[in-house]
């Protein structure tokens, strides 16, 4: 019969044309499902302040660039973490410090923590002792890899001008570096390698617009940066 293979094909047609018709009909729903799903898990960023005094300018300015990560997406959400709330020993290679590290660490690894940022005052041309010493306790995560490519942004806050901003944020980024963070500056269009502001009104750092504009750009960089690292990549990277 002429009519068998004819509708062979035309039946192989049809399945075909259904079946196509039936994953675009479902890819259809399932885009649907997604225009309705929020994009994702919410992408926490942390910003850790090394000031020993609470709430002052070095706080204040990660606040500022925690305002500006959270202007991102409302997926972003954010806590700031005052180092002077708790404390930190010396981390001596092959040790275990007693200290309140544990309740810090618990919070920065979490996979949910996709951006860090880290300010420091200018102590004597260098980054404050209190974030040194939370710093050498991340030794371990050299091998283990508990901070890999999690995005991170130094901040540096100083009494003078030319205090010593730009070069405690090297050494700051240096160290992030060695733990496979992901280090980024304030973005375009003015690309400094971290927000640097300037104590320029006793304790006001609101009246610094030059820092404040680069702790914007630095805290929606991390935030921007964050974002696409997290939905881009799977977290046992
Ligand atoms: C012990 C100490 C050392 C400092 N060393 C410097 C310095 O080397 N260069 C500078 O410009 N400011 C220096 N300052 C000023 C602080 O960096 C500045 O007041 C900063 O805003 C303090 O941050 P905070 O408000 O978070 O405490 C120093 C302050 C202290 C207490």
């Amino acid at each position: 019969m002429t009519r068998t293979p004819f509708n062979r094909r035309r039946f192989l047609e049809t399945a075909g044309a259904a079946a196509a018709v039936g994953t675009l009909v479902r890819s259809a729903d399932s885009h649907a499902a997604n225009a309705q799903d929020p994009a994702g898990p919410k992408v926490k960023i942390i910003a850790i302040s090394g000031s020993h005094r609470k709430g002052k300018t070095t706080a204040a300015a990660l606040g500022i660039a925690l305002d500006a990560a959270r202007a991102v997406s409302p997926d972003i959400e954010t806590e700031l973490i005052e180092l002077a709330d708790y404390k930190l020993a010396p981390a001596v290679p092959g040790g275990t410090a007693v200290d309140d590290y544990p309740k810090i660490e618990s919070r920065i690894l979490d996979p949910a923590v996709g951006g860090i940022l880290f300010g420091s005052p200018v102590y004597f041309s260098n980054m404050s002792s209190l974030l040194k010493m939370f710093i050498e306790h991340f030794g371990p995560y050299k091998t283990s890899g508990a901070l890999s490519n999690k995005v991170a942004g130094v901040l540096t806050v100083a009494g003078a001008r030319n205090g010593g901003q730009e070069g405690v944020a090297q050494s700051i980024m240096a160290a992030l570096l060695g733990v496979e963070m992901i280090v980024v500056g304030d973005g375009r269009p003015t690309g400094h390698s971290g927000a640097t502001l300037w104590n320029n009104a006793k304790d006001d750092i609101a009246k610094d617009d030059f820092g404040c504009a680069t702790a914007k750009g630095l805290g929606k960089r991390v935030a921007e940066v964050a974002l696409r690292i997290t939905r881009m990549t799977p977290r046992s990277l």
